[in-house]
């Protein structure tokens, strides 16, 4: 078979593991070929493409981003897009598609399998929303880099009896500055799923300076308050009619500091998170994925979702990882409020 892989939506550090693992034992164990079509669905609609074989893929395990490119092309907002990816499949001889991306990008490859392409699909996102599988590469390793941000920025805001106010990506799960928040011990974490009352918040940073520490508080970039709403970078919708979230974190700074009368200032993490190499635990599930995902393409099991459950690699239709978004339960926020404002 001649198999074409591409990567889609915001990277993430792992993707390159994935490419690395569907080329190795695709050609390896199988005989397979590959080809790698560029930034997301815009290779296929285009035909922009490279060649992807064993030589193509050495030394990129632990590198980040994605060899290949990625963008939010919507093929379905493209004139004649689904007759354009078929044509430039056909002409470049290619029977399937491995396509590596999160809820828009798997959303595309679900539609595209009902409209008889032959496709398998990888979840990846640091937001870890993805429905029918318990973690997304990317997700580790944007956690790891969010901690430790947090671990430095405690030292520096008890040496200036500061309040820093970290805000993490997430888009509209809380996942990431859930767990980040956990592991670096902030002092308040807020969430896209639910919303947050500011007098409460700044009677927990209060409470922290009562106690002769600095308070961190990690806000999510779609944590929104009682009153109030999403703050977005600006109006623009993306072709899969998402909005830019930020700027919440320099919001929640300025009310702190006027209801506290203690300096507040405002770190925003942005693509740090999705930057750079991966984490060991990405590399491993990235690589499971990538093999479980080249094993679906060489059965012809199309139309299936590679995922994690428990410790196991399964395959799930498609239509599975869309379906709903995975959001943070409350019992588990309950866990972390606990240590708020102690
Ligand atoms: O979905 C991954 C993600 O990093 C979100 O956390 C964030 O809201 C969004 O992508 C940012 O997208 P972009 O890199 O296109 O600005």
């Amino acid at each position: 078979m001649r198999i074409g892989v591409l990567t889609g939506g915001g990277d993430c550090p792992g993707l390159n593991a994935v490419i690395r693992a569907v080329v190795r034992k695709g050609v390896g164990t199988y005989g397979h070929e590959f080809v790698g079509f560029r930034d997301g669905w815009k290779g296929p609609l285009e035909g922009l493409s490279k060649p992807l074989g064993i030589a193509e893929v050495r030394g990129i395990l632990p590198r980040g981003g994605t060899i290949l490119g990625s963008s939010r092309t919507n093929p379905f907002k493209i004139e004649n897009g689904v007759e354009k990816i078929k044509e430039n499949l056909a002409a470049q001889g290619v029977d399937a598609l491995i396509a590596i991306g999160g809820e828009d990008t798997l959303g595309v490859a679900t539609k595209l399998h009902e409209l008889g392409v032959n496709v398998v699909g990888v979840p990846k996102t640091i937001d870890n929303d993805l429905g029918a599988t318990d973690y997304t590469f990317g997700f580790d390793t944007a956690v790891n880099i969010a901690m430790e941000a947090i671990d430095r920025l405690h030292t520096t805001a008890e040496s200036h009896h500061r309040t820093l106010v970290v805000e993490v990506m997430g888009r509209h799960a809380g996942w990431i500055a859930l767990h980040a928040g956990l592991a670096g011990g902030a002092n308040v974490i807020l969430l896209p799923e639910r919303k947050f009352d500011v007098e409460q918040v700044a009677g927990y940073v209060n409470k922290r300076f009562d106690h002769q520490y600095a308070p961190i508080v990690v806000v999510a970039e779609g944590a929104q308050p009682i009153d109030g709403q999403m703050v977005l970078h600006n109006q623009e919708l993306d072709s899969f009619g998402h909005v830019r979230l930020g700027g919440i974190g320099q919001w929640l700074a300025e009310q702190l500091e006027a209801k506290t009368g203690k300096e507040a200032r405002t770190v925003v993490l942005g693509h740090i998170q999705r930057g750079g190499t991966p984490t060991a635990f990405d590399r491993v599930l990235a690589t499971r994925l990538g093999l479980q995902a080249i094993d679906a393409a060489h059965e012809a099991d199309w139309g299936k979702m590679v995922a994690m459950q428990s410790t196991d690699i399964v395959r799930v239709p498609l239509a599975d990882a869309t379906r709903e978004l995975k959001t943070v339960p409350l019992e588990r926020y309950a866990e972390a409020e606990v240590f708020f404002g102690s």
